[in-house]
């Protein structure tokens, strides 16, 4: 800004005294660019907050109209490609960003006393951001978005005495459908923005209440101190600078997937997740029956507050993360969990092939055979005969199919499903389509 139109704002607004709250807050120990993550997650929320802007100019939130609106992006808008790839590459960076942000803070001990407050600020603007990523997943209602948000609802409702009303309250009644999505939609544009503004106004207070809690060294009296200004706004304004590019460069070079219309009917449709869901999806996969409460509210919910409450339960003052093993040794252990889990599901998936046409066929001589007379598939069909929607998880033999198929007497005395007659590749198919019947992978 020119000196002369500075000093002519300032003599009317005077200016000084807010240069001075914004610049020159001291950094004990001086700039470092390992300070650089918050303003860096501060960064990519303004990006997303822009590009969501732009994108709400055309989204329609209805069944009708959703799937064709983004696609209407997608191909029609002069760069709505490239601001919905902004979108969600943001929303990625976002996550990994606010990972190494805490990461960095948990290293540090920057939790500890006097800085509490700040830490439970900051992981409740964690899972607010995960909420995000969640609404926002179902917004495009592909056959993806619609599945995945089907299953994340359904894990609501095994919560004990809240999770039936809970899931309803998500939905808006009893099925996934038109109310969730402009249900969704409102929570992820007006909602989650205005408690997510107020949280970071807290963060933010609240670090210049405390100060940044700056290096882990035991003799602070002979840090000296930095203004925030010039060096540490310029390693930020680099980094920013970076990730942007990155950022853009994966919304350039990599096509969006936009899977087919979302269809509540088509109930063979194995949904994946995004990336900083795996690990859970994964983990899911390992629990079944009396034990799957666990999996899916139990330990996440231990998890929540562990780490809400993680100053409160390492009390030891002392940062240096050298002398302090077991607060290292569980942060460690928790991150080979989370990432052990996340390997183990980008493996399964890529060396299953997705989409088995033998399946597909599998689904349509289901359709003409009238299974579905006797059998109900994720909540469609008779009742009168086994529900056959994890069929694939609780008999994954396919030679116990084919047998079952041929005689369902052989395996099954008593039984009175028909023997079909069918051929060899129906035969197959319909195994195929039976083995695929999972719970979501
Ligand atoms: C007249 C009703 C009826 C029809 C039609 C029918 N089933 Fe069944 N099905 C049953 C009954 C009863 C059982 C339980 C006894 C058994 O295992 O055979 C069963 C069991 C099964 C099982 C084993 C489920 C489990 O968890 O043990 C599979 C798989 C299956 N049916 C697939 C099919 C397919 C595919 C079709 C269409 C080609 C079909 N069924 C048509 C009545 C029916």
């Amino acid at each position: 800004m020119s000196s002369r139109l500075y000093n002519w704002l300032d003599a009317r607004l005077d200016l000084k005294p807010v240069q001075r709250t914004l610049l020159d807050e001291p950094i004990p120990g001086g700039a470092s660019w390992i300070y650089v993550f918050g303003s860096v997650t501060l960064f990519l929320f303004v990006l997303q907050a822009a590009t969501g802007m732009f994108l709400a100019l055309y989204y329609a939130p209805t069944p009708d109209h959703a799937y064709d609106s983004v696609r209407f992006i997608e191909t029609d808008i002069f760069l709505g490609w490239m601001v919905r790839g902004l979108h969600h590459w943001g929303a990625s960076a976002m996550v990994v960003a606010i990972g190494l942000h805490m990461l960095q803070t948990f290293l540090y001990g920057a939790y500890k006393a006097p800085r509490e407050v700040m830490w439970m600020v900051g992981v409740c603007l964690f899972l607010i951001v995960m909420t995000f990523a969640f609404t926002g997943y179902l917004l495009p209602w592909d056959q993806t978005a619609y599945w995945a948000t089907q299953i994340g609802i359904n894990m609501v409702g095994t919560v004990p005495l809240i999770g039936d009303i809970a899931s309803r309250v998500l939905r808006g009644g009893e099925i996934l459908g038109a109310l969730t999505l402009s249900r969704f939609f409102a929570i992820h544009v007006l909602f989650l923005p205005a408690i997510l503004l107020t949280g970071i106004a807290v963060h933010l207070f609240v670090l210049r209440r405390v100060g940044p809690a700056g290096p882990w060294t035991d003799d602070r009296a002979s840090l000296g101190a930095e203004t925030f200004a010039p060096r540490q706004v310029y390693m930020d304004a680099v980094v920013i600078a970076g990730v942007f590019l990155v950022v853009a460069a994966l919304a350039w070079s990599i096509p969006l997937p936009l899977t087919d219309k979302a269809n509540p009917s088509d109930t063979s449709f194995v949904p994946v997740p995004e990336w900083y869901f795996l690990f859970y999806y994964e983990l899911l996969k390992y629990v079944h029956g009396p034990l799957e409460p666990l999996a899916t509210w139990v330990l996440p919910l231990c998890v929540i507050l562990v780490m809400l409450f993680w100053p409160f339960i390492d009390r030891n003052p002392v940062r240096n993360p050298i002398r302090r093993p077991v607060a290292l040794g569980s942060g460690l252990l928790f991150l080979l969990v989370v990432f052990g889990l996340l390997g183990i599901s980008i493996r399964n998936l890529y060396a299953v092939p997705r989409a088995d046409p033998a399946v597909a066929r599998g689904r349509t001589v289901y359709a003409q055979l009238g299974c579905v007379g006797c059998h109900r598939i994720h909540g469609e069909g008779g009742a009168v005969a086994p529900d056959l929607s994890t069929v694939g998880d609780t008999r994954p033999d396919r030679e116990w199919h084919l047998k079952h198929f041929r005689d369902p007497q052989s395996v099954s005395p008593g039984s009175f499903m028909p023997k079909f007659p069918l051929t060899d590749r129906q035969l197959n198919d319909l195994t195929s389509y039976m083995l695929s019947l999972k719970r979501a992978t």
